[in-house]
């Protein structure tokens, strides 16, 4: 029941400065998505966490709607918070976000004030915070006007439920307006939280650039394209895999031989430079100025060990890049 968090727990660990807010975040920071649900070992949860903030591992990332069942893994993670983590809740930053289907009917699901007010209301009840740090809208709403959507980020901030705004999958345009509206209303706009790995490089394509000209701090998910570009699929679909184990979102199917080669030879590249193909992996992803912090999942203790690791080699030379810029081209 009783946690002490190991003292040297900054001695490692790189922060970077989020955006041009007062925080800074940790290169590697933990996402609950996978792995924190009601059906998953609560143990195995814990010691997961537990593990990541004994490595300097401040910044934990949740989101209404992770589990299974929804609002799962905010019941677990508060009940980490309450087995002992909470009195370190000042060195913590914990982020939830609202914007895909969470209740039944037309309030629990987009963007409207409706739905992100009740929303951020149930995650702090499931957590057992007064406060989130970081709040998100999770993706944009093609039919609520932008405005009603960042007023009640603003809102849930100024109301002491939220200490900093984030946004979820939006594009560079949309990211410039949200800027514009919340820079108005006087919102600390942070941070944005897309998807980003060697297989899906869409945040090159303009959304980067964007983020680096505002000076809004970036959280790139899924930097391990959700275990793939991992030594998790070099031999076979291990049975506790997400692809076999949960296969909603890493399907089987999706584990192609012509990506298979493209990850046995990033694989090779990671051995030359003495490091895991994840550690290769979330090098590669923080080696853009932009990236703040690269949000990892795990299912085990020594996933996060490893993802840690990866800060011991962050540089590539001309030929590595050019390297993996083949592999990933081919
Ligand atoms: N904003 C959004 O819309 C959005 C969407 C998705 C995710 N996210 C956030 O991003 C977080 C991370 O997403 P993700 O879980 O897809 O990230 P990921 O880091 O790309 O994938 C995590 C998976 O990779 C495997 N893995 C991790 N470290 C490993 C290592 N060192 N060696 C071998 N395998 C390793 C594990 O797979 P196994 O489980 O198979 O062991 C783990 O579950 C989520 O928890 C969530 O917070 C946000």
């Amino acid at each position: 029941m009783n946690y002490t968090a190991n003292k040297d727990r900054y001695n490692n660990m790189k922060y970077n400065r989020c955006g041009n807010s007062g925080i800074k975040l940790p290169a590697i920071s933990l996402g609950l998505w996978h792995n924190f649900g009601s059906k998953d070992n609560f143990e195995n949860c814990k010691a997961m966490v537990q593990r990541a903030f004994d490595l300097g591992i401040t910044h934990f990332d949740l989101a209404n709607n992770y589990g299974p069942p929804y609002g799962s893994a905010e019941e677990t993670f508060g009940k980490i918070l309450k087995e002992g983590l909470k009195s370190y809740r000042d060195e913590l930053i914990i982020s939830t976000k609202a914007g895909w289907d969470m209740w039944p009917g037309p309030y629990g699901n987009f963007g409207s004030r409706k739905y992100l007010i009740a929303s951020l209301d149930q995650s702090l009840k499931r957590m057992g915070l007064e406060y989130v740090d970081i709040f998100y809208h999770h993706r944009p709403d093609p039919e609520t006007k932008l405005e009603e959507t960042m007023h009640t980020l603003d809102q849930n901030v100024r109301s002491g439920k939220a200490l900093y705004a984030g946004v979820s999958q939006y594009g560079p345009e949309l990211t410039r307006r949200a800027y514009e509206i919340l820079l108005n209303l006087g919102t600390p706009f942070i941070i944005h939280q897309p998807n980003y790995n060697m297989f899906d490089r869409w945040i090159e394509n303009g959304l980067l650039n964007t983020l680096s000209e505002l000076n809004i701090g970036a959280i790139v998910f899924s930097p391990l394209a959700q275990g793939l570009l991992t030594n998790r699929y070099l031999n076979e679909i291990p049975s506790d895999s997400r692809a076999l184990k949960d296969g909603r979102f890493l399907k089987p199917s999706d584990i192609t031989e012509h990506k298979l080669n493209k990850i046995r030879r990033l694989n090779e590249i990671a051995q030359g430079r003495n490091q895991s193909l994840a550690q290769l992996s979330l090098a590669w992803v923080l080696r853009q100025k932009a990236v703040t912090s690269a949000l990892i999942g795990a299912s085990k203790v020594e996933q996060v060990e490893d993802a840690v690791g990866a800060l011991n080699n962050l540089n590539f030379s001309h030929d590595e890049f050019n390297m993996i810029d083949g592999i990933l081209a081919g």
